[in-house]
């Protein structure tokens, strides 16, 4: 059984040499290197061409180098072929890291200090105790729930958002469009974590962002299919939002006429949050091919359907 993998050659050289130090049962190629497509059961990619997928007659699954699975087109896939995401604790630790940074920074109103720097304004503003802080994660899956968990020892009040209903503790959960109206009433900062589905494109639209409190904060570390760019600077420039942080954007590379790059209330990162950590992610997928291997089910299989 034979893994291909075609993405980033310095993780690929990292990824060889833990695949034959730690499971010598399974064959890693890559390209250039020559292989048997036939052999190919297993393909780990970030956005495999369609035609690449054709070649290989005996692919079984198809394993994202990262969280996400949206990069994939999932219609031209052959329905046999499972896609199994990334979950490995890299990931986890640096959405952790980056979410935290980022409720803090708007908390703590770097953003308005920036602007007073770059005027030479020594302008305190009173401070917003924790508590008061209402703090609202969109996506309660593996980010959404560590990312919540990392922020509950500062005493923000914690609210999340999810499709099914889930209990966290410290955090009051709501589910389902039904569930989305309170939610968003209780949050001064939203913070996205949710993965990018047909149904979750443009979530974050004026439509949405509307129904949050006068003044609130949003940061986007999801995808930026799910931002609607336009309608957030219509809400930042009529004041309802109050700044935005955004670590992804729709494109990416953001071009350099967007509004965003420019835009005093908005702070943006290149798409860095997290990143998938080369060893770890080694053995999640060593430890999925082998649960493959014995039939039984692979961490972060998605379902097809649904998108994620
Ligand atoms: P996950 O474990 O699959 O969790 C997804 C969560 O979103 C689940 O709680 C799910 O609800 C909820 N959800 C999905 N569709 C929904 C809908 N229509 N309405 C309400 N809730 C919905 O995903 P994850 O591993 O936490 O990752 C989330 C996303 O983060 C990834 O897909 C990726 O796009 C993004 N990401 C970004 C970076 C970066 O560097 N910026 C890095 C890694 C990941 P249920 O629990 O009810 O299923
Ligand atoms: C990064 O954005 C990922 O999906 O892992």
């Amino acid at each position: 059984m034979t893994l291909l993998y075609t993405s980033d050659p310095a993780r690929g050289q990292i990824w060889r040499d833990i695949f034959a130090k730690e499971a010598a049962d399974i064959g890693f190629v890559a390209p250039p290197e020559a292989y048997d497509p036939a052999a190919i059961r297993y393909l780990a990619a970030w956005s495999p061409p369609a035609d690449l997928i054709a070649s290989l007659p005996n692919l079984e699954v198809l394993f994202s180098i990262g969280a996400g699975v949206d990069q994939f087109d999932m219609a031209s896939l052959p329905p046999h072929i499972q896609v199994v995401r990334m979950i490995e604790p890299g990931i986890v630790a640096g959405m952790v890291e980056y979410a935290t940074m980022a409720v803090l920074a708007l908390h703590r109103d770097l953003i308005p200090y920036r602007a007073a720097q770059a005027e030479q304004r020594w302008a305190p503003i009173k401070l917003v105790p924790a508590e008061q802080r209402r703090v609202g994660v969109m996506g309660l899956g593996q980010l959404g729930k560590a990312v919540l968990g990392a922020l509950r020892p500062f005493g923000f009040a914690l609210s999340g958002w999810s499709r099914s209903p889930h209990a966290v503790e410290g955090v009051t959960c709501h589910s389902g469009r039904e569930g989305l109206g309170t939610f968003l009433a209780g949050c001064d900062i939203l913070l996205c974590l949710l993965p990018l589905t047909p149904d979750t494109r443009g979530i974050l639209s004026r439509d949405l962002l509307s129904r949050l409190p006068e003044g609130a904060m949003l940061i986007n570390a999801a995808r930026g299919g799910h931002l609607v760019a336009e309608d957030l600077l219509a809400l930042l420039d009529q004041g309802h939002l109050s700044a935005a942080m955004l670590d992804v954007t729709d494109p990416e590379p953001l071009p350099a006429a967007h509004p965003f790059w420019r835009h005093p209330r908005i702070l943006l990162t290149p798409h860095v949050a997290s990143m998938t950590r080369a060893d770890s992610a080694a053995r999640a997928l060593i430890a999925n091919i082998h649960r493959h291997q014995a039939g039984e089910p692979m961490d972060g299989g998605v379902a097809r359907g649904r998108g994620y």
